[in-house]
């Protein structure tokens, strides 16, 4: 880490980790044993007024505004599902589901030279898809055939990559039938509960279906995208609200009205 200031502007990988266990020992510390993230595993946490971290987990942004440094967290898993797919500029990508996950996901790729195909149901979702920018084509599975459209979109080729983040068995067997032959699906989703994969797509296409969890030395380059202007947050913070109303129009938002915001931001003061 470089050397701080008081009141310089720094976000943190809110990670615990044993430092002992083999992943952990190799470097891949998202995959240590006993993962945790503070705030859900133990040591304070987002709404604690004051936080001590190693200094290992600290992350200078610069000039980045803070409401939008608050989204380098979920950029930073996008970043890192885009790693684990070896995708590259130029290549085409599909996104299953346009959720901050799923839009967070298309703005790394297309900020990284990636054309970005999104599929969505959601009439706000797919609108931001498209109005932030970082969908190239948008598909809504309930009126388009999505395999033909995205051969039709590469010349008959398929995917060079795509990304389930629906966490919904139908998007995983979709992200299957648009990849080429020998292209790669990354399962960004965390599932509820077991999906069912069809091998013989896996199979007759040497598909590489590949996992991804959190972020292991990514924030540093995912914040580089932001201040390089490759990738735009402004349009992902749907909301600000001050702490008195985090249940009524944060919490409730979330979990009965979801596809009308991406991110809420909560100031504390
Ligand atoms: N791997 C990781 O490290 C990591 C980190 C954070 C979140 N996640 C996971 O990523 C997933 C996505 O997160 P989110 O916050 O964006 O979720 P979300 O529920 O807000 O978004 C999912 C989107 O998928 C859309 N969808 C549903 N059915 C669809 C269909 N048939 N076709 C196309 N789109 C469809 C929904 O309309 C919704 O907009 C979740 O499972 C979450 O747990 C993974």
């Amino acid at each position: 880490m470089t050397a701080l200031a008081v009141g310089d502007s720094v976000v943190v990988e809110p990670y615990i980790v044993c430092n002992e266990c083999g992943p952990c020992l190799s470097g891949h510390y998202n995959l240590c044993t006993k993962l945790g993230f503070i705030g859900l595993a133990g040591g304070g946490g987002g709404l604690s007024e004051k936080i001590v971290v190693d200094a290992r987990w600290v992350h200078p942004v610069g000039d980045i505004p803070l409401d939008e440094a608050a989204l380098i967290e979920p950029l930073a898993v996008a970043y890192h599902a885009v790693g684990r797919s070896g995708l590259k500029a130029g290549d085409v990508a599909v996104v299953g589901g346009a959720g901050p996950i799923g839009l967070l996901t298309a703005a790394v790729l297309k900020g990284i030279g990636i054309t970005t195909i999104v599929t969505e149901l959601s009439a706000a979702r797919k609108d931001k898809a498209v109005s932030s920018g970082v969908a190239d084509h948008v598909l809504d599975p309930s009126s388009d055939d999505v395999k033909a459209r995205v051969l039709e979109l590469t010349d008959g080729a398929g995917a060079d990559g795509a990304f389930e983040c629906a966490g919904v068995n139908a998007v995983l067997d979709t992200m299957l039938d648009v990849v080429r032959p020998a292209g790669v699906v990354v399962n960004v989703s965390i599932w509820g509960h077991p999906a069912t994969v069809d091998m013989q797509k896996v199979v007759l296409k040497e598909i590489d279906l590949r996992g991804t969890i959190a972020y292991c030395g990514d924030h540093a380059a995912a914040i580089k995208l932001v201040q390089e202007g490759k990738v735009d947050l402004k349009p992902f913070i749907t909301g600000r609200i001050a702490l008195a109303d985090l249940v009524d129009k944060g919490f409730d938002t979330l979990i009965n009205h979801n596809d009308t915001a991406v991110k809420i931001i909560v100031h504390p003061s």
